[in-house]
């Protein structure tokens, strides 16, 4: 089924499970399902080096947020292996059409309740200075808008992000949150990161003429803010740019 070694710990821990391969196909990372009586677990396999920090990231977070809990992790012939425990519910993008509103508030919500974690002895921190120069090392220093990046740069407030906030990230049951997984870019930075993937996400999956008139509104709204525009289009930008 693996077509790669695995750990030998890996397989001890294995032993006795029904696994299953997730429908899951994004480039790069397999997920498998570990089955044993009523216990699910999820095995995450990767190359570089994401599942080390998603692994350091969760056991900082430990029980302060609803998240998945870390079980194991190991490398073996250059692939990763992160072993965690399930979360309920299925992603925000997959809810039926008349539970996209208690969805969407569930996914404010909790973002609302990560930035507000106590962020000291967090193990990573992405400030926007090592963004624009390593966009300005992708596109060269005059490339498209750099300039305007470099200048314009907000001073910044960093709180604990999730750093890939999308709709697939968040799991809801019967319209309360049932956990927020993937967090291989769990780490300070300004709030604004989380905002604009998550209004990205919602145009992605819902339409982005129905995101931007009913649901980044429901988002901002219940998660608590007034909308920063320039602060927000900063952060677009500088996603664009990394894409
Ligand atoms: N701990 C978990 N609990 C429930 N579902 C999970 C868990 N880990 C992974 N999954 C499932 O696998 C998919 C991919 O996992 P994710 O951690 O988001 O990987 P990726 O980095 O490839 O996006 C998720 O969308 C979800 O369906
Ligand atoms: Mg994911």
């Amino acid at each position: 089924m693996f077509g790669y070694e695995l750990p030998g710990e890996l397989r001890d821990l294995m032993r006795g499970c029904d696994v299953r391969r997730h429908p899951h196909y994004e480039a790069g990372t397999e997920i498998y399902l570990l089955q044993r009586g009523d216990e699910r677990l999820y095995l995450k396999v990767a190359r570089g080096g994401g599942l080390g920090r998603e692994w350091l990231v969760l056991r900082w977070i430990g029980d302060r947020l609803p998240v998945p809990e870390p079980v194991w992790f190991g490398e073996e012939g250059g692939r990763e292996f992160l072993v965690s425990g399930e979360v309920e519910g299925i992603p925000v993008y997959l809810v039926y059409e008349g539970d996209r509103s208690d969805a969407v508030i569930a996914m404010a919500r909790a973002l609302r309740m990560i930035h507000s974690l106590d962020p000291s002895g967090c193990p990573f921190s992405y400030p926007v200075e090592g963004k624009v120069s390593a966009l300005e090392e992708k596109l060269g220093a005059d490339g498209p808008g750099l300039s305007w990046l470099r200048e314009g740069m907000p001073a910044e407030e960093p709180v604990f992000t999730h750093g890939d906030y999308c709709l697939p990230n968040v799991l809801v049951a019967e319209g309360e949150l049932g956990g927020v997984i993937d967090w291989d870019f769990g780490g300070l930075a300004d709030r604004y990161v989380d905002f604009v993937l998550a209004v990205w996400s919602l145009g992605y999956n819902f339409g982005v003429g129905e995101a931007e008139r009913v649901w980044a509104p429901l988002f901002f709204e219940e998660y608590g803010v007034e909308l920063d525009r320039e602060r927000f289009r900063y952060y677009w930008r500088i996603n664009e740019l990394l894409d």
